[in-house]
């Protein structure tokens, strides 16, 4: 296994890699598990390494408009025009019918295509010497919290994958925006680039889907049926308005003994520590984007030795739309 860093990084060492496997790249969002959406057995081993179910369909990257509209089918709708030109590159996929000669194991069937431009000046010049678009779902095992920095990574994949390429602390730390205009315009899974900014740029009205049912189909967005970014102890959600949750946890922790207890705090969220005895406070951040930048991160560090994970929800505004569909996503308990 290797790992190179994007400060002295041979391009053209990296495509060697790419021709044969997946690649672990860096983008501005999370870290993500990368295959040339031509190289089928690579494709293939994407879905093995995150355990990922073959009906979910994969992401695409794309380092130009001409590369886009070779997986694409028709023209670029000319909402998405406006997208483009104003957050491409950056944190924002769009849906689009897909080309037929896209592989069926990156559309898991479906006669859509999720494309979008990582920001990431180093992955779009791979992208572009390859001369290939990238399938690159988060780099994590299925379930598990999106990767923000190459250890999370490296944790979940070892040395089953040959090539890590370390870009340091993702800008962003939650995935993508995924927003689809082409029937009604929805946003399928919330991000930094909020509803707000898209009806201004669109001048319409954009709903917001979510999927917390994992027992219910979803048509659109295969993937948002499936349990996510869940710490493997249990993490527990309290979505009572108060800034103090100390007496939650002591309710929700009266009845059984945990030998460690984290706690997710933040501007909304803390506790009067004295009252436990074996406690680790790991501060997310004074505003929504701090939080979302932190959260993953937050996660797998208590998840390491904490038996147990509290913390409470933020406001929806702006990232915290975003903050609250990861943190309830990973919930194993809701206090409402
Ligand atoms: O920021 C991101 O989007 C990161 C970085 C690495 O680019 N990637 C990422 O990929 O989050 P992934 O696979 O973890 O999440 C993509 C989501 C999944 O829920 C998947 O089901 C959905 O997008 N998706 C992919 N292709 C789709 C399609 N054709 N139709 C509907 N949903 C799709
Ligand atoms: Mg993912």
């Amino acid at each position: 296994m290797k790992i190179v860093s994007t400060d002295n990084l041979d391009i053209q060492t990296v495509i060697e890699y790419f021709k044969k496997d997946v690649v672990v790249i860096p983008t501005e969002t999370v870290y993500g598990l990368s295959a040339s959406i031509y190289n089928e057995e690579a494709l293939l081993n994407i879905f093995k390494l995150k355990r990922r179910p073959a009906d979910n369909p994969l992401i695409v990257h794309v380092s130009s408009i001409d590369m886009l509209k070779t997986v694409i089918d028709g023209d670029i709708p000319k909402e998405y025009s406006k997208i483009i030109d104003k957050y491409w590159p950056g944190p924002i996929s769009l849906l689009f019918k897909a080309n037929k000669n896209v592989s069926k194991i990156v559309t898991a069937g479906l006669d859509t295509v999720l494309v979008r431009m990582p920001d990431n000046s180093t992955v779009l010049e791979i992208i572009n010497k390859l001369n290939e678009p990238l399938a690159t779902p988060s780099a994590n095992i299925s379930g598990r919290p999106s990767p923000s920095c190459i250890q999370h990574t490296i944790d979940d994949f070892g040395e089953d994958v040959h090539l890590y390429i370390d870009g340091g602390k993702c800008r962003v730390g939650l995935e993508s925006t995924v927003f689809s205009y082409l029937s009604t315009p929805i946003i399928l899974r919330p991000e930094g680039i909020c509803i707000e900014q898209l009806e201004d740029l669109l001048s319409t009205n954009i709903s917001v889907k979510y999927n917390f049912k994992k027992d219910k189909p979803d048509e659109i967005c295969p993937g948002q049926k499936y349990k996510h970014y869940s710490p493997r102890n249990k993490f527990v959600l309290i979505m009572k308005d108060t800034e103090d949750i100390t007496e939650f946890v002591k309710d929700f922790i009266s009845c059984k003994k945990f030998a460690k207890i984290g706690i997710l705090s933040h501007f909304n969220c803390k506790i009067r520590d004295k009252q436990f005895s074996n406690i680790e406070v790991y501060f997310l951040g004074s505003n929504n984007k701090e939080i979302a930048s932190n959260l993953f991160r937050g996660l797998r560090k208590l998840d390491g030795h904490c038996d147990i994970i509290f913390t409470s929800g933020v406001s929806l505004e702006k990232e915290g739309e975003a903050v609250m569909d990861r943190m309830k996503k990973a919930a194993h308990h809701i206090i409402k």
